[in-house]
Formats: structure tokens, sequence, C-alpha cells
């Protein structure tokens, strides 16, 4: 063989592709160790503004690891969760991932792929850091897998200052009659989009909130634990209005991400959208100001709620990294950090409000103030088999706005997965 200048090229590119593979970090002795990658699906906004908050704590509390984000977008985790199951699957998991406290968190416990923290808990003082309530959701069989990095409230009405006013709307509507009187004044006075909605899981959420008005906290709860009837009257009601209210939305809701939603109100296009209060970060973050804030309708004194948690997973590879990253999630610095940014409010019960936003000061006190129930669009009231069954109930529902359809695709799915229970 001659050895032109293009034979010297490519075996440069060959040796160049063998020590890129040498060096990739899990081979790499010198980084094997250090790495930590964080498998979230924040990556924009308001939430990678709070990522960013517990990153730089981590790098402050554990200086001898380094985080790596293994962040994939999505809302609610619509891409990540299937991404991380396929890894979990061939034994490829992340250093640590994101989990929503309760039902969700079960469900990779039952399976199997997450580690016992529960001494971890009591080395860092843990067990008394966290209300009784979210402990008592998050153990099971006595053993807790995760740390809960603080509590999100789902069922908050957001909206453009300046559209409402423009409309004559002065004050927060608290039934949902007033509310939809508001969405036609709205309508009358020419708002393309009086309530901004967006897909499958945002659709959901909408749909738990109408039903916390029409059904009040308790026999909501009771939904998801069996001892309130899907098949049920006010149910059906319940269905009704939220069909209503989709005729107050944008036609192209099943193509939207919440943030596609969120514009139309940061355009003034759109009067209100129900989101969970990462909306406050995120708005926050983009530099809108104009936004206005209430309780959902008929949902005052009810706290929907749901926590993001990070885990220890079986078989990851830098145990001590991610056990740091787990100690700064759970401390009150880590807490902060996050938190301000998050639009959420810390799950530890010691860390002070100062310094937060004036939404999270208002959502610490109905925090202890109101009544809480759990959400399964975020996965603290219902398994991840029963909310893939609603989110896609809800998808078909939004085409063909069948109610019957809809109510009893509700109430077989339900007790589909009671029965696997
Ligand atoms: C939730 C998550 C929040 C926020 C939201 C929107 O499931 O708990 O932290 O990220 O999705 O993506």
């Amino acid at each position: 063989m001659r050895f032109t200048r293009q034979t010297a090229v490519a075996l440069l590119a060959v040796a160049a592709l063998f020590s890129a593979t040498a060096c990739s970090s899990s081979d790499d002795p010198a980084t094997a160790e250090k790495d930590v990658e964080v498998f979230t699906w924040w990556a924009d906004g308001g939430e990678k503004a709070g990522l960013d908050g517990l990153v730089a704590q981590f790098g402050t509390a554990c200086p001898d690891f380094a985080f790596v984000n293994g962040a994939v977008a999505g809302g609610a985790g619509s891409n990540a969760k299937s991404v991380l199951a396929s890894r979990l699957q061939t034994n490829d998991p992340p250093s640590t991932f994101q989990a929503h406290a309760g039902a969700e968190l079960s469900d990779y416990i039952n399976a199997g792929q997450v580690e016992d923290i529960s001494a971890e808990y009591t080395e860092w003082g843990l067990t008394s850091a966290f209300p009784k309530g979210l402990i008592d959701n998050i153990t099971v069989d006595g053993k807790i897998y995760s740390v809960p990095a603080n509590i999100h409230r789902a069922n908050v009405l957001w909206s453009n200052k300046t559209v409402l006013a423009k409309a004559g709307i002065t004050a927060d509507a608290t039934t949902l009659d007033a509310f939809i009187a508001d969405l036609d004044k709205l309508k009358a006075k020419g708002v393309a989009t009086p309530l901004a909605l967006g897909k499958d899981w945002t659709q959901v959420m909408l749909l738990e909130s109408v039903l916390i008005s029409d059904l009040g906290a308790d026999k909501f709860t009771g939904l998801w634990n069996g001892s309130t009837d899907w098949k049920g009257a006010d149910v059906t009601a319940a269905i009704e209005k939220f069909k209503k209210l989709l005729t107050y939305s944008n036609a192209d809701r099943d193509t939207y991400d919440w943030t596609d939603a969120e514009k139309l109100i940061m355009d003034g296009k759109a009067a209100y959208q129900l989101m969970g209060d990462w909306e406050a970060a995120d708005l926050d973050a983009k530099g809108f100001k104009d936004y206005g804030y209430s309780v959902f309708p008929g949902n005052t004194g009810t706290f929907q709620w749901l926590a993001d948690a990070f885990v220890l997973p079986k078989g990851a590879k830098n145990v001590a990294g991610t056990k740091c990253w787990l100690k700064t999630v759970g401390s009150a610095e880590g807490q902060k950090a996050f938190n301000v940014k998050k639009g959420s409010i810390p799950a530890r019960t010691d860390v002070s409000s100062d310094g937060f936003p004036a939404y999270q000061q208002a959502a610490m006190t109905s925090w202890k103030g109101d009544k809480q129930v759990p959400s399964c669009a975020h996965g603290s009231a219902c398994s991840q088999g029963l909310q893939g069954a609603i989110v896609s109930a809800a998808g078909k529902f939004s085409t063909d706005g069948d109610v019957a359809a809809l109510q009893n695709a509700l109430a077989a799915a339900a007790a589909q997965f009671a029965a696997k229970k």
C-alpha cells in the first residue's frame, strides 16, 4: 500500500476515534467516579433556572464530583419518561433521575429499579426535616427510596393582566360559573383565546381542577383511592363543564406543550391558563411581568400538590457521587437554591421564606392551611399506567368531545389499575 496523504488523514481519524472512545467518561478512571449524570426534563426557562440553582449548590457541597446534565426536554416528562424507561430496561441508568413522589415513585420501587436510602435519611437528618404526610407518601413497606426537592402546586390559574383589564375583569372568579361568564366577556371583546391550553397532560390537569371544583377535595381524592365512583353523576357533570371550557381554548391545543400555551398569554393572545406553579418561575425567567395568578375557580382552600424527588437507581455507576447529589437536594441550602428559581416551595419545613418571590411566599401559607389533594397528571395520585390511560382518553376527548366515552374510559382505567395493586 502506498502511504499517501489521504491514508495519513484516514489513520489519524481512526486514531482520534479510538482515543475518544477510550476517554469516554465511563471508561476513563480519572472521570468515571467524578461524573454524576442527573436525568430530568428541566431543559429550559424557569425549570432550567431551578436546576442551575441546585447545581451551583452541588458544586459547593460536593467539590469531588462533576454534574453532567442528562435533561430531555418536554413538559411533565412527556419525552423523558420513555427515554428513562428504556435506559432502565437495558441496565443503563443515569446516576440519578427525577420522579414524582407518591404513586409514580412506587412504580420504580415495585419494579426494583431504585435503592432503599432509609439509612441515609437517618445519617443526613432528613427524617424530621420533611412533613410527616410527605414522608408517609414516599415510604413503602417502611423504607424510603427518594429525596423530595420541592412541593409544587398544580391548580393555579395564570392570566395576562392587561387582557383581563381591557375586558373589564377586575376580580378573580371563585366559581366555575363565574369563570365561564368571564370567558364569555373575553370572547365578546374579541380575545382570540380566552383560555390557553396545551396537549394531553395539560388537558388532564384542567380536567382534574374541574373535578376538584365539582366534587370537592375529599371526593376528588376518593377517585384515586377507590372510594369515589368514576361513573357517578357528579363526574358526568364535571366532564360536561370541562367540555364547555375546551370551547374557549385554542383549536390547535393538541400540538402545544405548556410553554407554547404560556406564550399565548405572554403575547396577549390569551387571557388565562391553568398550569402548575413552575409557570411563575418560567414567566419570571422570560422577563414577562404582566401576569396575575389565583387558585383555579372553585378550588379555594384546596392545594393540589406534587413533588419532584431524586433517587439512587439500582446499578448507578457513581454511588458516592449520587449520594452527594441526594444529600444536596435534601439540604436546606439546596432546597432554597432550587425552589427560589423553580416556582415551587421547599419540601423541608425549616427553610425560611425570606428571599422567595411573592408567589412562593403565598404558596407557603396555602400549603400549611389548605386541604391537600394529589395530582394524577404529575404522579402523586396515580401510577404511570393509570396516568397513561387517562392521558390517552383525554387526547381522544379533545377530538371527539364524547362525554360518555370519556367517563367510561376513565372508569375502566381506574378499575384496571386498581385491580393491579
Ligand atoms: C412536572 C414537574 C415539574 C415541572 C412540570 C413541567 O411534572 O413535576 O417540576 O417540571 O412537570 O415540565
